[in-house]
């Protein structure tokens, strides 16, 4: 019976907790059930360079649109310049978001806050994390063009109830409480939603690591 509640928050908490870029192409398709990519994998989920498409992103820099699927989800863009980058030392966001909502999440023009040639290679790497403090990761490969054009009318969209704030200015800051993972705690797991997907992370990450 326990084993079986576990597995269960385990499945709920691995569809709830992963995220897809929409925009630009990511690298691969991390939510894949026939693949071993693992979107807890730094830096780019599992996805080998070269797996995927190089869009074309505006030189000045471009848009990024996601599909969130937790109720919050702090999200960090880096930029990492070369074919290949292992080193994503380019902040786009220097100040943290806390994105609430679930569902397309779209930021129209991230600048770049660099110089860059025309035509260079570089890859995005999307970070993000919720109440588990396990961080996601997924990458897309671009090439930094000015003559680059933005992506087709309706791919740019926040869904409704998606909602973006910058970590510090926020009215309230209240932390996540701790999670018990005792019997009764699971049990107790399931009168709230968001307690139900803080606990199966961490019942994931345990079983994973047993
Ligand atoms: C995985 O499945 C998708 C669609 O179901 C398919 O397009 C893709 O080629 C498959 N990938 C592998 C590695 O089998
Ligand atoms: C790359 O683009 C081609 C052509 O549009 C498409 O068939 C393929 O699925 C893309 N690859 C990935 C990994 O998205
Ligand atoms: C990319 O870099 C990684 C880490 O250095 C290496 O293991 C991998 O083989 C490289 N891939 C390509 C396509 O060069
Ligand atoms: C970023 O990483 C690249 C590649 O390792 C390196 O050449 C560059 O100096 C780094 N830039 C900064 C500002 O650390
Ligand atoms: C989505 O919301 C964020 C933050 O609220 C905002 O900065 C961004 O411009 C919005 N995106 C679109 C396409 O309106
Ligand atoms: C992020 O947003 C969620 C939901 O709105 C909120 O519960 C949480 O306290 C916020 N975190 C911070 C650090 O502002």
């Amino acid at each position: 019976m326990r084993a079986a509640i576990l597995s269960l928050l385990a499945g709920v908490g691995l569809v709830s907790a992963h995220f897809k870029v929409e925009y630009p192409a990511w690298r691969g398709d991390t939510l894949a059930d026939n693949t071993t990519y693992d979107q807890w994998d730094y830096p780019c989920g599992g996805v080998p360079y070269g797996a995927g498409n190089k869009t074309d992103w505006p030189i000045q820099g471009g848009a990024v649109s996601l599909d969130l699927h937790h109720p919050w989800s702090y999200v960090y863009i880096n930029l990492g310049l070369g074919e290949n980058a292992t080193n994503f030392n380019i902040s786009l966001t220097p100040e943290l978001l806390n994105v609430t909502g679930k569902g397309t999440f779209c930021i129209p023009a991230l600048p770049v806050p660099a110089t860059i040639a025309d035509g260079q290679s570089a890859s995005l790497q999307i970070v993000t994390n919720g109440q588990s403090g396990s961080a996601l990761y997924n990458c897309a490969d671009v090439v930094l063009r000015s003559s680059a054009q933005p992506p087709a009318d309706g791919v740019c969209t926040n869904s409704t109830g998606v909602t973006a704030a910058i970590v510090g200015q926020a009215t309230t800051t209240s932390p996540s409480p701790t999670p018990t993972p005792t019997t009764n705690g699971v049990m107790g797991a399931f009168g709230s939603m968001s307690q139900a997907v803080v606990l199966s992370v961490v019942v994931a990450f345990t079983l994973i690591f047993v």
